[in-house]
């Protein structure tokens, strides 16, 4: 995040036209490239049976990329389906993440399920999606996903992997387990975590506002004795009762049908209320110009000193 001046005196410049002249100029895209995944997680209300998936061209996705730059953005993540299963002839997800730096975005990460060999050289973070540890795990994402994506994130090559955990009432006393989980392994860096958010379809899952307010307490608690979770102090806290100012509109999203939205689909199924991201959280912290939330963004892409890439 703003690794060099011209990065940081473009944030300044955002800044300046976010706060003093009052723009809704995003500044992050989550792009989908496809619906088509892998899995069916009992989570998500994204991804369509096979015969119905969509996915992009590498020309759309130019376009798109082009779209979101000329709006203010400078920082993608490509989402799916599965990011990893994307195809245009001979192209895959990590020429996507080539073809945004060459455009100009500061940052290209991808969101993955890692059921498949993966890997980005392109790529700056990529976001290994963890929602519980062994059996838990694959109650949600299906028999053998755990133990396909232990295998490879222990074989891949990319040194800057980060953990994301979605609570849901399947998980959330897992999540102690994936906190440690994470610390003690060699190949991620940090652990983000969220809150299952109701999309129709997953309203079941969403977890009542008691134990969400306990997981966030442990959260807390575990950050304080140097866990490496993403969310600051002040996101967690925000994550709690979801009553502060939202500033969605910091990341725009692409959907996989090509329809562009100011802000997380969330908002127009009225669900903001009962959000879980924590993306929205920090993306108040950033409008606010909080310090914690700066520095969370400036550490996020470090790389792992552990994975030895020869
Ligand atoms: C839709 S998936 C696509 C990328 C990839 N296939 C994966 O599983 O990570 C992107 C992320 O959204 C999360 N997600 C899906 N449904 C959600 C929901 N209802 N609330 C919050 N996060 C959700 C997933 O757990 C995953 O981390």
């Amino acid at each position: 995040m703003f690794d060099n001046f011209s990065q940081r005196l473009y944030f300044l410049k955002w800044f300046f036209q976010i706060r003093v002249l009052g723009a809704r100029k995003p500044l992050q895209t989550v792009l989908g490239v496809s619906d088509k995944c892998n899995l069916r997680c009992a989570h998500c209300s994204v991804v369509k049976p096979l015969a119905l998936s969509t996915t992009k061209t590498c020309e759309q996705i130019e376009r798109e990329l082009r779209e979101c730059f000329r709006m203010g953005s400078r920082f993608v993540d490509f989402e799916g389906g599965e990011p990893f299963l994307w195809r245009d002839g001979t192209k895959t997800i990590d020429d996507l993440c080539a073809l945004a730096k060459r455009l100009g975005f500061f940052s290209a990460t991808i969101t993955t399920n890692a059921q498949l060999p993966f890997d980005a050289p392109n790529a700056d973070l990529i976001w290994v999606s963890l929602d519980g540890v062994g059996a838990r795990f694959d109650e949600i994402r299906g028999q053998g996903a755990f133990e396909r994506l232990e295998r490879n994130v222990e074989a891949t090559r990319f040194p800057r992997l980060n953990a994301n955990m979605v609570v849901n009432r399947i998980n959330f006393e897992d999540v102690d387990a994936v906190v440690d989980y994470v610390w003690k392994s060699p190949f991620f860096n940090e652990l983000s975590v969220n809150f299952h958010t109701p999309f129709p379809g997953t309203e079941s899952l969403e977890l009542d506002w008691d134990a969400r307010r306990k997981v966030i307490d442990l959260l807390i608690e575990r950050k304080k004795k140097g866990a490496p979770i993403t969310n600051t102090f002040r996101g967690l806290r925000g994550l709690k009762d979801m009553s502060f100012t939202k500033r969605c509109w910091i990341a725009n999203f692409v959907s996989v049908d090509g329809s562009f939205s100011p802000c997380c689909p969330g908002r127009e199924l009225g669900i903001c209320d009962r959000c879980g991201f924590g993306m929205a959280t920090e993306m108040t912290g950033i409008y606010n110009l909080s310090f914690e939330t700066i520095l969370a963004g400036l550490n996020l892409r470090k790389r792992n000193p552990k994975v030895n890439v020869s």
